[in-house]
């Protein structure tokens, strides 16, 4: 069936041919946590960065649907490259990835020379082949702490390195990128979510900008967010929209308060299911990395999940 065949089921039509072709492609669905409500349904698996990358590491099935950003299923390519990896959506990337490629890490290491380079998950396959570790953000502490470095060159998220540097003893020299979703988060939403629900406990992602961070209650990736959501009847969420959506979902007796309902990531609303379905059926759109590109990078992830 093409798109738009698809495009004409119901919702539940298309979560029964979603589960059908799951079965018969022998594929396994791995979301992380911004995804839609429908794609989170059908996924066998839901989790942040690291645990889509562990997960990635652990299944059996012949076919991994990576519902999330590009960098995700490259991660996931990288860490299988005997598995065919397909990403739903073809131009679901990740703008902050986009702020770094190879060439300019390449002259960003040139004017440190000998310094290592840490660089976040949010990446292209290419930037994570020219550094020594990455790291997620329920990780990048201990992964520069273990380094046991006096210097890093950490990219490309300028707010998680600052996050980062508050915790390590080593210097912590930043790229300037940044996450359009999470770095819209100013002072005053803290403040007025204070107001609008005192007492209320404030968890935000280490995405934010280093004033929201410093008046929150607790810093967390987003799975750290949902170990968080267990031990809370309430909570005020920085972070992207999804991520409240299933807290509010898989606990509906509790309330759980977005600290902006405009923190909404187009990239990973790009997923919906008659492009699961589509893409399962024709088993696109594949991940493809360069042989020499795959095995430098593989290195990087690598050597985190064995610090992880
Ligand atoms: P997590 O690893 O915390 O899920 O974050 C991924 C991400 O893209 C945050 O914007
Ligand atoms: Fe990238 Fe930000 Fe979207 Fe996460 S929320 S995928 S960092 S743009």
């Amino acid at each position: 069936m093409d798109l738009k065949g698809y495009a004409r089921l119901s919702e539940d039509e298309l979560a029964d041919r979603v589960r059908r072709l799951k079965r018969e492609h022998d594929a396994v669905i791995l979301g992380h946590n911004y995804q839609i409500e429908g794609v989170q349904l059908v996924s066998d698996y839901l989790g942040d960065s690291l645990r889509l990358a562990q997960l990635a590491t652990e299944t059996d099935a012949s076919l991994i649907a990576l519902c999330g950003v590009r960098f995700m299923a490259e991660s996931a390519k990288i860490l299988n490259p005997e598995k065919k990896v397909i990403l739903p959506s073809e131009s679901a990337g990740c703008p902050m990835a986009d702020m770094i490629d190879g060439d300019d890490l390449r002259r960003f290491k040139a004017a440190y020379p000998g310094v290592p380079v840490v660089c976040y998950v949010n990446t292209s396959a290419e930037v994570k082949a020219e550094s020594d570790v990455c790291c997620t953000s329920s990780n990048a502490v201990d992964i520069v702490r273990a380094l046991e470095a006096e210097r890093v060159l950490f990219v490309p998220d300028r707010n998680l390195a600052s996050y980062v540097a508050t915790k390590v003893k080593a210097e912590v020299i930043p790229w300037q990128g940044h996450c359009y979703v999470h770095d819209m988060f100013v002072v005053e939403d803290v403040e007025l979510a204070r107001a609008e629900h005192p007492g209320v406990p404030i968890v935000v992602h280490p995405e934010s900008p280093p004033g929201v961070i410093e008046l929150s209650d607790y810093v967390a990736s987003t799975g750290g967010m949902m170990k968080l959501a267990a031990e809370h009847d309430e909570l005020i969420v920085g972070t992207e929209i999804g991520m409240v959506e299933r807290m509010n979902r898989e606990y509906p007796e509790r309330d759980y308060y977005p600290l902006s309902s405009f923190a909404v990531c187009r990239n990973m609303k790009m997923t919906d299911l008659p492009r699961l379905a589509w893409a399962l059926e024709h088993e696109q759109h594949e991940i493809e990395i360069p042989a020499e590109t795959l095995e430098r990078a593989r290195g990087a992830l690598s050597r985190m999940l064995e610090l992880s």
